[in-house]
């Protein structure tokens, strides 16, 4: 008689692969409600036929559950569940079902494939001035991809860049939200100075306080010099999943104030805490946050997609770059509706939003205008001239203001265009222009997401064609003020 020995019954809980997998396939249902990311149980429950507490059980990604539920949830989105998007695990402790899992749990589950990060379930936090995105709606591709970059492709540094307005810091904040269980410590700060008179901060100042939120426990010896700290913060990225979020880089950029009038506080800073220029101390920082070795990831928003980032983005597949587009029609409208009552055909919000590039700050005040002048008729709002007032030539002037001459110009070669323009006309038009001077100011342009196209033809993005077309044909003062 053979006495085999009793069966370990296992337990199935899905990694972050697997769980995006889900959360991409479950926001093409009808239920998915942008705004908080998520369908209702109820709703998932019909269409999978699992209960709401398996279902909830499921998403937590704490307790385990039958592998076959996996199957039949992943089954019910004609999905395949493979290997990378589950671990399991023996029921040895009842426990395990209610108190989550296991240390040797958490690491099976982070090393279940080599690019999986481990899920903390109390990470540190500390959102310095992130702002509150509980609005926040759409970007479900974006944040997909963003997610895929951090999560398993495991990227040192992710750049998100783009015009003002369009919406870079909302979706940094809310990817560090939806990712924060997966790090030990979560940091936000922006490096854009409060005021325009305030100096950046110095680089000292801004690593005392990075390690002092980064590192597990306060040290009783601090490194005093630059570089002991730099060291210091390399350790602690390199032992623990750390994940830092900058915001507003382009303040640190030389890009940003190398023409600029505009910006002398930039300029002008007595910037030195350590000898050399603070700037070039942060942009190096950066650039070695990048290339070094550690287990964290650093989120980089910037108006200019920094030089070393647009050559190494993609290359070495650990830094990435997103030029962040703007807002869909459906997102836009769905934003607008929660602060008034509009009324438009499915054209016109349309016409609306692609005349402003789908840029939510500038429809934001573009939707107060319509609320206060027009009834909230957007018709009324597309069949009058004015669509450029105040405060919107405000945000695009501070942003036009501080661009290189020859970018301006060939700025406004391309706002007469309609359609791509061959590099070659450009060159004709602008032959004053040496051809190195005119692939740079193009590069420059494509940094800072003002064009779309590749590099053999150019079309400026229609906020800002519009724009300038406006103020060219505008030799009076503009007709509202609506600054509040
Ligand atoms: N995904 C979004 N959902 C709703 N509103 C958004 C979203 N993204 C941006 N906004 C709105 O647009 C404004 C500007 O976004 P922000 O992220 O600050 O732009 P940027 O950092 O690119 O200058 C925000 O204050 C918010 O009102
Ligand atoms: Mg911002």
């Amino acid at each position: 008689m053979s006495h085999s020995r009793p069966r370990r019954r296992k337990v199935a809980i899905l990694t972050p692969t697997g769980f995006q997998k889900l959360q991409e396939a479950t926001s093409q249902l009808d239920c998915w409600n942008p705004c908080t990311k998520s369908c209702t149980l109820e709703k998932l429950s019909e269409y999978t036929g699992l209960s709401t507490h398996t279902l909830s059980k499921v998403h937590a990604r704490q307790a385990g559950v039958d592998l076959r539920t996996l199957t039949r949830y992943f089954n019910a989105f004609n999905l395949t569940l493979d290997a990378n998007d589950y671990c399991l695990f023996p029921v040895t402790d009842i426990s395990l079902l209610e108190n989550g899992p296991s240390k040797q749990m958490k690491f099976s589950l982070s090393t279940a494939s080599q690019t999986k990060i481990l899920p903390h379930s109390n990470p540190i936090v500390s959102w310095g001035m992130a702002p509150d995105v509980s609005e926040f709606c759409g970007r479900t591709a974006e944040l997909a991809t963003l997610k895929q970059w951090v999560l398993d492709q495991r990227c040192r540094v992710v750049a998100l860049f783009g015009i003002g307005g369009v919406g870079k810091t909302w979706l940094a904040t809310r990817l560090s939200e939806q990712l924060q269980q997966d790090f030990a410590t979560v940091v936000w700060r922006s490096l854009r100075p409060i005021a325009r008179t305030d100096a950046l901060i110095p680089f000292s100042i801004f690593l005392d306080d990075l390690l002092e939120h980064l590192l597990p426990q306060p040290q009783s010896t601090v490194p005093e010099t630059v570089i002991g700290k730099i060291r210091q913060l390399m350790d602690v990225l390199r032992s623990r999943p750390c994940l830092l979020v900058l915001d507003n880089i382009e303040s640190i950029l030389p890009d940003s104030r190398s023409s600029s009038a505009a910006e002398p506080y930039l300029e002008n800073e007595p910037l030195t805490d350590c000898g050399a220029d603070a700037y070039e101390a942060y942009v190096e920082f950066l650039r070695q946050l990048g290339q070094g070795r550690h287990q964290s990831c650093i989120i980089l928003t910037s108006r200019v997609q920094p030089r070393w980032l647009q050559f190494h983005a993609g290359a070495s597949g650990k830094t990435q770059a997103l030029n962040v587009p703007g807002l869909t029609p459906d997102d836009i409208q769905h934003l607008l509706k929660t602060r008034g009552h509009f009324q438009g055909t499915q054209a016109d919000w349309q016409q609306l939003v692609s005349y402003y590039d789908g840029n939510p700050l500038i429809l934001g005040f573009v939707g107060d205008m319509i609320q206060r002048f027009f009834g909230g008729s957007i018709t009324a709002f597309l069949n009058q001239e004015v669509r450029f007032f105040a405060r919107v030539n405000e945000l695009l002037d501070q942003q036009l203001r501080i661009l290189p001459t020859s970018l301006q110009t060939v700025m406004d070669v391309l706002a007469t265009q309609d359609a791509p323009l061959p590099l070659s006309d450009l060159r004709s038009h602008l032959n004053y222009l040496p051809s190195a001077r005119l692939i740079e100011t193009i590069t420059s342009l494509q940094s800072r997401a003002l064009v779309s196209t590749d590099d053999s033809e150019l079309l400026l993005k229609p906020l800002m064609k519009n724009y300038i077309k406006t103020q060219s044909r505008s030799t009076t003062p503009v007709p509202y003020s609506c600054s509040r």
